[in-house]
C-alpha cells in the first residue's frame, strides 16, 4: 500500500524514480509524485491519477538533481487529488517527504500546529509531519527526523530530504516496509525490493525503530537512540523478468500462466523425507494441542484448504481465523499451540498484529510467506518461504497455489500415521497437472462470454472444494466487479436458494470424489430452480457433468491435487470476464496490493 522510491548516487534521480514507481503502481495507482533535489532548491512534481499522468505531465521536462524520492499513492486521509498526493512539504518548501501508512495523532498534531500560525495545504496526516520537521529543524536531518519520528503515534514508513542539508536522504520505518538496496556508489530505497532488483539485489530490509541516513551514494543505520547500528545485507535472488509482464497484457495473465513452473520451485528440494527445507519437524508436530491458523482475504481461503489437512495428519483441532478479526478478540491460545500465518507480501498489518497475539501468549509461529525479508518472515519462529517469484497482479494467483501447495507439504510431512492418500511420488507431478490444466483456457474463455453480462454469480462446493469456491468468489469480485458469493454447497437451502432464479450462473468446484453425490443433490436443486450451471469436476463424475450446462474435465489425478487445480479455470473465469467488461486487472478500482493499514 503506497509505493515508495528513493535515490543517492552519480546519476539523474528522474529516470531511475519514474522506472521504480512504474514496477510499484499495484501498491496504489490514485496519485503519484517526485521530489528531485539539486541542494539548494527541491523540485516537487505532483499529479491525481495513475503514474502515466504524471510521465505524460514530466514528457519533456529537465529535471536535474542529486537525491530523489517519489510514491504512488494509495488514499487513506484526503480524497486523491493533486494536493492530497506525495510529496509534501512544510510552508517554506525547504523539506519534501514521502509516507506510506497512517500516522493516528496527526490531527492533534495539525491542530496545535494551526494554532502557532502554520498553515496546510493537503488534508493528508503526511503533510503535518512536514511541518513538523521544519519546526523542530536543529541543524541536522537525521536527529530531526527521529525526534519528529519519536512524536508520531501510527505506522509509517518516512523517507525526507531537505535543502538545508545538502544531497541527504533520512529514511526511517515502524511497521510499514522499507528496504535499502546497495549498489556500487550508489544507494537505493523502496517499500518493495522488487521495484529497484534491476540495480541491485543487495537488500537491507529496516527493522521498526531503525533510520538510514543517505549521503552521496553511502548510508549509515541508526536505531531511535542514534546509536550506530548493523543491518545484514541479503542478496535477493529473483529475476528482474520476473517482475516483468513479459509481452503478455496483464500482470495477473502471466502469474496465472507460470504457475506449472512456479510451483516446481515451491517443491524443490522439499519431497524427501525429513527435507531441511521443512522448518518443523514430524516429532514436533505432533507435540501441539491445536493449530491457529491465521491470514487476510486470498491467504484466509487458502488457510481454509490447509484446515482439513492439519486436522487429518496431526489429528488436532485446527482454526482458521480472519486476522482483523482475531487481533480484537481474545481467542484462548496456549503456549502450546501452533500459530501459522499465510501471507504472500509478509507486510499485511492484521496478520502481522495477530502474529504478535499469538507470539505474546506463548505459542510457536510458522510464517508462509512469498516475500524473502519481510516483516512476517522476521517475526516467525519459523519460515516456509513459498518461492513463487514477485507476484504484481493485484489480484493474487500463483501465490495462493503455492499456499496450498506449501500447505499440502508441510500436513505430508507432518503425516506419521499415513493418513494422506497422495504420496511425494504424486506432488512431484504437480506442475504437469498444472500445464494440463492451463489448457482448459479456450473453454473458459467461452463460458466467461455467458457470464460476464450478469449481474450475480454464486459459487459453490463442498469440503476443500468449498475453500476454492470461495476464493474463486473473491477473484472474481475484485476485477471484474461482479457481485460474487461463495456457498458450502449444503448451505444453499438454508436461504440463499431464495436468489436462484431462471439464468442465474452457479460455479461449481466438485473435484473431492467422496462428496460427489452430495454436490450433485445440490446441482439438482439449483437446476430444477431455473439455475445455469458450470461445473468443474473430473472425469469420471459423468452425473454431475450430465446435469450441468456446461463441464469443464480437470486432468485425472489424485483427489487433493484435484481440488488444488480446480482454482485454475476459476481463475480464468474471474480473468476473462473481467477481461471482456474491459476492467483494469492488475489495478482494480480501490484496491492495492500489500495492506499495511488496518
Ligand atoms: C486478493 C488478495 C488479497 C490478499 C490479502 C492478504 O486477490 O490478494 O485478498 O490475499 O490482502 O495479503 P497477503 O497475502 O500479502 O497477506
Amino acid at each position: 500500500m503506497c509505493g515508495i522510491v528513493g535515490y543517492s548516487g552519480p546519476k539523474e534521480p528522474l529516470p531511475i524514480l519514474i522506472a521504480g514507481l512504474s514496477r510499484l503502481e499495484y501498491r496504489g495507482y490514485d496519485s503519484a509524485g517526485i521530489a528531485v533535489s539539486d541542494g539548494s532548491e527541491i523540485t516537487i512534481e505532483k499529479k491525481e491519477g495513475k503514474l502515466d499522468v504524471l510521465k505524460e505531465h514530466l514528457a519533456d521536462r529537465k529535471i536535474n538533481g542529486n537525491v530523489g524520492i517519489g510514491h504512488t499513492r494509495w488514499a487513506t486521509h484526503g480524497v486523491p487529488n493533486d494536493v492530497n498526493a506525495h510529496p509534501h512539504s512544510d510552508n517554506s518548501q525547504d523539506f519534501a517527504i514521502i509516507h506510506n501508512g497512517i500516522i493516528e495523532n496527526y490531527a492533534e498534531m495539525k491542530e496545535s500546529l494551526l494554532s502557532e500560525n502554520y498553515s496546510f495545504k493537503s488534508d493528508t496526516d503526511t503533510e503535518v509531519v512536514a511541518v513538523e520537521l521544519s519546526k523542530q529543524w536543529n541543524g541536522n536531518l537525521l536527529e530531526t527526523v527521529i525526534n519528529v519520528a519519536k512524536d508520531l503515534e501510527g505506522t509509517y514508513a518516512l523517507v525526507v530530504t531537505t535543502t538545508k542539508q545538502e544531497n541527504t536522504i533520512v529514511a526511517g520505518r515502524m511497521m510499514s516496509p522499507l528496504v535499502l538496496g546497495v549498489g556500487e556508489g550508489e544507494v537505493f530505497l523502496a517499500s518493495d525490493s522488487a521495484a529497484i532488483l534491476e540495480h541491485t539485489n543487495k537488500m537491507i530490509f529496516l527493522e521498526n525503530g531503525d533510520f538510514v541516513e543517505i549521503h552521496d551514494g553511502s548510508y549509515r543505520l541508526f536505531d531511535t537512540e542514534l546509536k550506530e547500528v548493523e543491518r545484514e545485507i541479503q542478496i535477493i535472488d529473483w529475476e528482474v523478468s520476473e517482475a516483468e509482464k513479459s509481452g503478455h497484457e496483464h500482470f495477473m495473465y502471466k502469474e496465472i500462466l507460470e504457475q506449472a513452473e512456479v510451483i516446481e520451485r515451491t517443491i524443490n528440494g522439499r519431497l524427501e523425507e525429513d527435507s531441511v527445507e521443512i522448518p518443523i519437524s514430524k516429532e514436533q508436530a505432533q507435540k501441539y494441542d491445536k493449530i491457529w491458523i491465521v491470514a487476510c482475504g486470498t491467504a484466509y481461503h487458502a488457510g481454509l484448504f490447509g484446515k482439513d489437512l492439519f486436522e487429518k495428519v496431526l489429528g488436532v483441532p485446527v482454526s482458521v481465523e480472519l486476522a482483523s478479526e482475531f487481533r480484537y478478540r481474545e481467542p484462548i491460545v496456549g503456549k502450546n499451540d501452533l500459530g501459522i500465518v499465510i501471507s504472500q507480501s509478509g507486510e499485511t498489518m492484521d496478520t502481522i498484529a495477530a502474529t504478535e497475539l499469538l507470539k505474546e501468549n506463548g505459542s510457536h509461529v510458522l510464517a508462509l510467506v512469498n516475500v524473502v525479508g519481510s516483516s512476517l518472515a522476521r517475526m516467525a519462529d519459523s519460515v516456509f518461504y513459498l518461492h513463487v517469484g514477485p507476484e504484481i497482479g493485484v489480484a493474487s494467483t500463483k501465490a495462493y497455489l503455492g499456499m496450498l501447495v506449501g500447505q499440502l507439504l508441510l500436513a505430508k510431512h507432518w503425516d506419521s500415521k499415513k493418513k494422506l492418500d497422495v504420496s511425494f511420488e504424486d506432488i512431484k507431478g504437480l506442475p504437469v497437472l498444472i500445464e494440463e490444466t492451463l489448457k482448459c483456457e479456450q473453454e473458459i474463455n467461452e463460458i466467461a462470454e455467458s457470464i460476464y453480462k450478469q449481474n450475480d454469480v454464486y459459487f459453490i462446493g463442498r469440503g476443500l472444494d468449498y475453500a476454492l469456491a470461495a476464493e474463486g468468489a473473491l477473484k472474481l469480485k475484485e476485477i471484474s466487479y461482479l457481485h460474487a458469493e461463495a456457498l458450502a454447497a449444503g448451505e444453499l437451502k438454508h436461504g440463499t436458494l431464495a436468489l436462484i432464479e431462471e439464468g442465474t450462473p452457479i460455479i461449481v468446484t466438485a473435484s473431492q470424489y467422496h462428496l460427489l453425490d452430495k454436490t450433485t443433490s445440490n446441482v439438482q436443486e439449483v437446476k430444477a430452480r431455473g439455475a445455469d450451471v458450470i461445473a468443474i469436476g473430473n472425469s469420471s463424475s459423468e452425473k454431475l457433468e450430465n446435469i450441468s450446462d456446461r463441464y469443464v474435465t480437470l486432468p485425472d489425478s489424485n483427489e487433493i491435487l484435484s481440488t488444488i487445480i480446480s482454482i485454475i479455470p476459476l481463475q480464468f473465469i474471474a480473468y476473462h470476464v473481467a477481461n471482456k467488461r474491459g476492467e483494469s486487472i492488475d489495478q482494480p478500482r480501490n484496491l492495492a496490493k500489500s495492506v499495511t493499514v488496518e
